[in-house]
């Protein structure tokens, strides 16, 4: 497996294997690796014929700074976990490489980015469509491969490569979860002992949550949720909605035609997770 910390020689690189016929599997990543972002390179492995992951901490999607100072970086032991894993090629630059100058470009992404994450995280989505447009335009995959657990961020990607008619094929790929049920993050390594003992009630309360469907509206169903989470004194819910899967809107009855998925926040001590969970599929 190779390190390539520039552009130039990472182009050179793939546009050779591409000469060989290869197709290009993309795993863009904060580093900071766990096995949900294994599962992403394994699945690129079985999909395409050459896979890379991109590990760069990306300082545009950061808008609280003490979260990007606090973002655990360790690139030796990530190129470690991904040795023996179908990744070829590492890409990891450093800022000036990716930002040489500042990136102005202004996305808009309309109402997808005024709920959940766009709301309480202002500006986030624009640094992640600056990050992940200009990694598109440099590897030029032929599929790009990311997690669920990040579910608005998948919308906003898919949104962007259709507005842009980027030519990449984006795989959206299920939450890994400990074996307690914690959604894997790399925020989790984050947690002191007696946090990470108590985060896992965010999805034990979402996976008690949906076999109340029948009982609870939408609405009540959310504050019994957000109640049964804040109980714990060592967590504090930012959000929790059930939205379409789509338009990411918040539904307001479980009639709705359409799939809901259950996203949430919660800070946990200094430390904010995410997870979300689906509450029901579209019948056809
Ligand atoms: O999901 C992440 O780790 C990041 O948001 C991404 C997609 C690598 C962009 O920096």
């Amino acid at each position: 497996m190779q390190v390539v910390k520039h552009i130039n020689d990472i182009r050179t690189i793939l546009n050779d294997k591409r000469k060989e016929g290869l197709s290009i599997g993309f795993v863009p990543t904060m580093g900071a690796l766990h096995n949900g972002h294994i599962s992403l390179v394994e699945l690129a492995g079985q999909q395409t014929g050459l896979v890379v992951v991109s590990i760069f901490v990306n300082p545009t999607q950061f808008n609280d700074k003490a979260d990007l100072e606090r973002y655990p970086r360790d690139l030796q032991k990530d190129v470690d976990l991904l040795t023996p894993t179908a990744c070829q090629l590492v890409f990891a630059p450093e800022p000036d490489e990716i930002y040489p100058e500042p990136d102005t470009r202004q996305f808009n992404f309309g109402t997808l980015e005024q709920v959940m994450e766009g709301k309480f995280r202002p500006g986030h989505f624009n640094g992640v469509a600056q990050v992940v447009s200009s990694l598109f335009e440099i590897v030029q995959p032929d599929k790009a491969f990311f997690g669920q657990k990040d579910f608005q961020q998948l919308a906003i990607i898919n949104e962007m490569v259709r507005k842009l008619n980027i030519p990449v094929e984006i795989i959206s790929c299920p939450i890994i979860r400990e074996a307690d049920g914690l959604a894997m993050s790399s925020r989790n390594m984050l947690l002191s002992p007696v946090h990470r003992q108590n985060a896992v009630v965010i999805s034990a309360t979402l996976f008690e949550a949906i076999n109340k469907t029948g009982g609870f509206t939408v609405q009540e169903l959310c504050k019994w949720v957000i109640t049964r989470i804040n109980e714990n004194e060592y967590l504090n819910t930012e959000y929790f909605e059930i939205v379409d899967s789509v338009t990411l809107q918040p539904v307001k009855s479980w009639d709705e035609p359409c799939s809901k998925v259950g996203c949430i926040a919660v800070h946990c001590g200094k430390i904010r997770l995410i997870d979300n969970m689906e509450f029901g599929v579209m019948k056809d």
